[in-house]
């Protein structure tokens, strides 16, 4: 009788350790998310809001000049919400990859962000367009 009230102790503990553990996992999603959001607005460099938006949706203006014909223009940061991590990564360390060639940025800066940190940014991206 004894073992089969410690056997039921030791069961009932464990389904609690089951409920608690997707709690946590639900907690350290958001704070991976929180923490992608400080680095998406304060990397080390320049913000990437400054020129993808708040969001990454882009439309943001990086700079305005005159085109051959003197004719005013504007560029604009590009939506990055749809680019996969692997292809985020690429893209900070300036080696994304464009027809098989690797795209060298003309204008965005080189980061040296760690994997961990880019994996931040892209939930944060993520979880932004899941709810906007
Ligand atoms: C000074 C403006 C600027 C900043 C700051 C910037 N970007 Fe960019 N980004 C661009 C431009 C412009 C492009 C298009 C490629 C180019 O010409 O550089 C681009 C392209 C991208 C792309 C598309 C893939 C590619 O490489 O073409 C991704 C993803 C991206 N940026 C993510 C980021 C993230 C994340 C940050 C912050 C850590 C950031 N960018 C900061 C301007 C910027």
């Amino acid at each position: 009788m004894k073992l089969l009230l410690l056997l039921l102790l030791s069961l009932s503990l464990v389904a609690e350790d089951d409920t608690n553990q997707t709690t946590q996992e639900d907690d350290s999603f958001l704070s991976t998310v929180e923490y992608g959001r400080m680095l998406y607005r304060q990397p080390r460099g320049i913000s990437c809001s400054q020129c993808h938006g708040k969001e990454g949706k882009g439309g943001q203006i990086i700079a305005k000049y005159y085109d051959k014909k003197k004719n005013p223009k504007l560029l604009r940061g590009v939506d990055i919400t749809s680019y996969s991590l692997e292809e985020l990564k690429a893209s900070l360390r300036n080696e994304y990859i464009e027809n098989n060639h690797k795209k060298h940025h003309k204008i965005m800066p080189i980061y040296y962000l760690t994997d961990e940190e880019a994996e931040a940014i892209y939930a944060y991206l993520q979880y932004s367009l899941e709810h906007q």
